[in-house]
């Protein structure tokens, strides 16, 4: 039985996950009053957003790169429409850092006007597919699949958090010009996140010294942020949010190329297909693995 309606909100054509969702937020985004010193992190879902979202906390505030802030990533770079701990935007400190999946056509007017800094991380669409099959399935709120062939039915046809996959980032690229915006992969984080780093503070205007920068790099180490609770959601999954299992981690692989693990050789040819169709005039650079230039 179909079931989806349990799980997905669905709100001018894009699908928001149901419980979790501040539908108010997202009604009346136009009203919501944009700074000039806001940063959005946008992403698809399973794209890197936590790993953004520790990388700018570490690169904006003290108190998170020494740890003598106790405060947690989520709580630094909220999610706009998913702000889970009800947090007063208004009432936030500049520089207010935000995380966000929401669809170009969805956001703040403020953003419109290029108030603000936009980050968009991507990542390649087969280990996003991946990822979000293995969170489905653990996270209570969303809709679990018994095989990977059905969850990526559902991903291919837009009916998970985030909608259509293909949507989202084709609409942002296409919408550029109307943004500040910045757009960066998840695999050039993964390959030189040094640089990826250096990329981020010139975009944001921020200088940091080498050590500065040295100390963010480590922070944001998949190795670091999994057993830092403080850098991971795993602790708000597990106990505000509920799992289905104890086996799953918020941060699981962080891996390029995992795809090949779930993919059969058809699956694989016809997203493929659909790929080349739907991205056919989007020249955004995407590397499937690790081992490729
Ligand atoms: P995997 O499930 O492939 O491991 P999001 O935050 O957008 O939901 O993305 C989650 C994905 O980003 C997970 O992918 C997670 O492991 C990965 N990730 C998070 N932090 C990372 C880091 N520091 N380095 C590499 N990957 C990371």
């Amino acid at each position: 039985m179909d079931n989806t309606e349990e799980y997905l909100l669905e709100f001018k054509g894009y699908n928001f996950e149901k419980s979790l969702v501040k539908i108010h937020i997202v009604e009346s985004v136009d009203d919501f009053e944009i700074r000039d010193d806001d940063v959005f992190i946008v992403t698809y879902p399973k794209s890197g957003t936590i790993w953004t979202q520790q990388i700018l906390s570490l690169i904006y505030f003290e108190g998170h790169r020494n740890r003598t802030e106790d405060i947690k990533t989520i709580d630094r770079a909220p999610f706009f429409e998913y702000n889970v701990h009800n947090l007063d935007f208004i009432k936030m400190p500049s520089p207010r850092l935000f995380a966000s999946h929401l669809p170009y056509y969805l956001v703040p007017k403020g953003l419109k006007n290029k108030k603000a800094k936009i980050l968009y991380i991507y990542r390649n669409p087969k280990d996003v597919l991946v990822s979000f099959f293995h969170f489905s399935n653990w996270v209570a709120r969303l809709k679990p699949s018994d095989t990977f062939e059905s969850f990526m039915e559902m991903f291919l046809d837009g009916q998970v958090m985030g909608s259509r996959w293909f949507d989202h980032i084709r609409g942002w690229y296409e919408h550029r010009h109307d943004f500040n915006i910045q757009f960066m992969s998840y695999e050039d984080m993964k390959k030189d996140l040094r640089s990826a780093v250096l990329k981020i503070c010139r975009f944001l205007e921020k200088e940091l010294s080498e050590e500065v920068v040295d100390t963010v790099v480590k922070q944001a180490s998949f190795q670091n942020m999994k057993t830092n609770p403080q850098a991971n959601y795993h602790d708000i999954i597990k106990y505000e949010i509920g799992t289905r299992s104890d086996k799953g981690h918020f941060l699981r692989k962080g891996t390029t190329g995992d795809w090949k693990h779930h993919f059969t050789m058809e699956q694989n040819e016809r997203f493929d297909q659909i790929f080349q169709k739907e991205m056919k005039d989007v020249p955004l650079k995407f590397i499937w693995d690790i081992n490729e230039e």
